[in-house]
């Protein structure tokens, strides 16, 4: 897909407290304006963003809706995403409607399929509200609910009008999720490059698990890294499969271990580590930078174990031949060669890679 076909990709807009004046502000800049808006808010993000969200609607004039967003991976379903099509069309939604979603990434993931696929196609914009969902999962208009076949297999793309991401609003966000949003910031740096890597490197951990400059900087460089690679191939013909650095494997992990026990920024941590494992081994890259990233991974409080004793690699053969991705049962993986460098190896075979994980996390004690 050359850039000229390529959808509207608004670029995300980071402010750190002041959301309802942004919010405001690309509400009124809707064209047409949307006939009403239908608020999908987290309910754990309630509390800090649904005043501010409220208003916002509020200060643009228009009519609002306020839905509960069902919490917890277990509900990124298409039985919720059904329900939520439900709600809309029950409480009035049209084709001028807008959908707009206030959470992390189950939130946007759910709400922008809701979106995708009620009356065809409602239009819809998000308001991010944990590090995972503003450094990665808001951005890029891949919307998605998850099989009991494995992660996101239902799915849509469907370009959001907007997003803001109000750092502000992660003042209540849990330890662990702030890891889980690290997972994603590294997997970033790796793509990006050098100075991207440093710079994680360089923050101390603490600094990256608040609103400070540094955490701000790392998720506004992540964002912007995804959008470049999303601007270039919106469709995932080609570059933007570079994005599923470590998620192969991560994907197949975090559907063997269950939400609860493996979320969705630990697993990309692990398949983060199979990644590097497989690609050092091979000679692909330097041991150094296996050991590099295992560091900064440990650093951001991310797993380098899996949670309990490691699927048999039948099953995780099994897992890894339904990846979105794989093709007659062969599977392209992201590998890393050096910061900045990776490569796409196309036609693995599962059976390979379940090996490869049992090697990276199986019952060799932790490489520290
Ligand atoms: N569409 C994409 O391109 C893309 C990319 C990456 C990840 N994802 C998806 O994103 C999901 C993970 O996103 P996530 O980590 O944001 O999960 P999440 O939406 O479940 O949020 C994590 C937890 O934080 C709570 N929460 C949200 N905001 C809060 C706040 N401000 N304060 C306190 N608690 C808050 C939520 O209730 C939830 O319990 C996965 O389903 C993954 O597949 C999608
Ligand atoms: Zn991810």
């Amino acid at each position: 897909v050359s850039a000229a076909e390529s959808p509207e990709l608004a670029q995300p807009v980071f402010v750190n407290g002041g959301l309802r004046p942004a919010l405001a502000r690309a509400l009124r800049g809707l064209r047409p304006a949307p006939s009403r808006v239908f608020l999908v808010v987290d309910p754990a993000a309630a509390r800090l963003a649904l005043a501010p969200a409220q208003g916002a609607v509020r200060d643009a004039g228009l009519s609002l809706t306020v839905l509960r967003a069902p919490r917890g991976e277990g509900r990124k379903s298409l039985t919720s995403a059904g329900a939520l099509a439900r709600a809309l069309v029950r409480s009035g939604a049209d084709r001028r409607s807008l959908v707009l979603a206030v959470g992390g990434g189950v939130t946007s993931d759910l709400a922008g399929f809701s979106a995708a696929v009620t009356l065809r196609g409602l239009r819809w914009a998000v308001c991010p509200t944990t590090l995972l969902a503003m450094a990665d999962a808001a951005l890029g208009g891949k919307t998605a609910v998850n099989l009991p076949e494995g992660k996101n297999l239902a799915g849509a793309f469907h370009f959001p009008s907007f997003v803001i991401a109000d750092a502000a609003l992660l003042r209540s966000l849990p330890a662990r999720e702030w890891s889980c949003g690290l997972g994603e910031v590294v997997k970033s740096a790796m793509l990006d490059g050098e100075s991207a890597l440093r710079r994680l490197e360089r923050a101390p951990p603490a600094a990256l698990r608040r609103p400070s400059p540094a955490l701000l900087a790392a998720a506004r460089a992540a964002a912007e890294l995804k959008m470049r690679v999303v601007r270039a191939d919106p469709f995932e013909g080609g570059e933007r499969a570079l994005l599923n650095l470590g998620h192969t494997f991560g994907h197949a992990l975090e559907t063997a271990a269950g939400p609860r026990r493996l979320a969705h920024g630990e697993a990309v941590a692990l398949g983060l580590r199979c990644a590097l494992s497989l690609a050092a081994r091979t000679g692909l890259a330097a041991p150094d930078y296996e050991r590099r990233i295992g560091a900064l991974l440990d650093r951001c409080g991310l797993p380098a174990r899996y949670p309990g004793r490691l699927p048999g690699a039948a099953r995780l053969e099994a897992l890894l031949a339904r990846d979105k991705k794989a093709r007659s049962r062969r599977l392209d993986l992201v590998l890393p060669v050096a910061p900045g460098r990776n490569v796409i190896a196309q036609g693995a075979d599962p059976a390979d890679v379940a090996a490869e994980i049992h090697r990276a996390l199986g019952a060799a004690p932790a490489r520290r």
